[in-house]
């Protein structure tokens, strides 16, 4: 499979670059600001990485235009810059509100152009878009932005072909963001997690190989969350 992982430096990104390095994968993977945290593949067939910043039209234009084709892709951009909205400033604001979500839509934009018949793309959103949390209003609304992103774009894909397009809405992992919690946040969140605990990541590349394996699951908001929203 031709794989394009946009956000392939982040903790998920990283994470997925590991599971998807095999001897049958050719790989795109994409950083912005953190080109050292980019995984070195060894069984690949082959691996090309491109610097994009996908709020740039021309960057994520470019990246893409250097690929002929592509089965899936797979969008887990992210970046939070918390505080209340009466404090939250017009930065903090346009900042998360520009990398969760015109990224993603920048993403698809071109992406969509390479993707092959019966190819996927997934796009990655987090339980926040739907239950909400306080002092990260604009990360929320980025994210449940994604969700009706891709149920209306998924739409589209099967207008004149087939291309299936799906979000996977984490809940919280050991991974990336995840990590990034103070401890008693860490805490007071397995307290309210039926499960009682993070989510191993193991459990992200499981969906998103059913994901890929589906040609008639179209526009699904799939969440993995430990059964902290249901
Ligand atoms: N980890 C969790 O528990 C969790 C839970 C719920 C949802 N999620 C979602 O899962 C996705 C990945 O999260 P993560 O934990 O892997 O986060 P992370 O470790 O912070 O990684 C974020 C990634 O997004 C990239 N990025 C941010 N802004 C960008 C831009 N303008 N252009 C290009 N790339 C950009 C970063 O690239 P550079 O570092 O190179 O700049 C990095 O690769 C996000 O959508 C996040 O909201 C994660």
């Amino acid at each position: 499979m031709k794989i394009f992982i946009a956000g392939a430096s982040g903790g998920i990104g990283r994470y997925l670059t590991k599971e998807l390095d095999t001897k049958e994968n050719r790989l795109y993977l994409t950083y912005n600001k953190s080109k050292e945290k980019i995984i070195k593949t060894k069984y690949a067939l082959s691996t090309d990485v491109f610097k994009v910043d996908f709020t740039n039209n021309k960057e994520v234009e470019a990246a893409f235009s250097s690929i002929e084709s592509l089965d899936l892709l797979i969008n887990v951009m992210g970046h939070v810059e918390n505080n209340m909205i009466s404090r939250m400033t017009e930065e903090e604001w346009d900042n998360v509100i520009a990398s969760n979500l015109k990224t993603y839509f920048l993403s698809c934009k071109y992406g969509i152009e390479k993707i092959v018949e019966n190819g996927h793309i997934i796009n990655f959103s987090s339980i926040l878009g739907s239950t909400g949390m306080i002092g990260a209003t604009n990360y929320v609304a980025a994210k449940g932005g994604i969700e009706s992103f891709t149920k209306s774009f998924a739409l589209e894909c099967l207008h004149r072909r087939r291309v299936f397009v799906n979000a996977i809405a984490l809940g919280y992992f050991k991974i990336g963001l995840g990590l990034k919690l103070s401890k008693k946040i860490e805490d007071s969140v397995k307290n309210r997690i039926p499960l009682n605990e993070f989510g191993d990541p193991e459990e992200i590349i499981k969906v998103v190989k059913y994901v890929t394996s589906s040609k008639y699951l179209v526009g699904q908001i799939i969440h993995i969350n430990g059964g902290l929203r249901i």
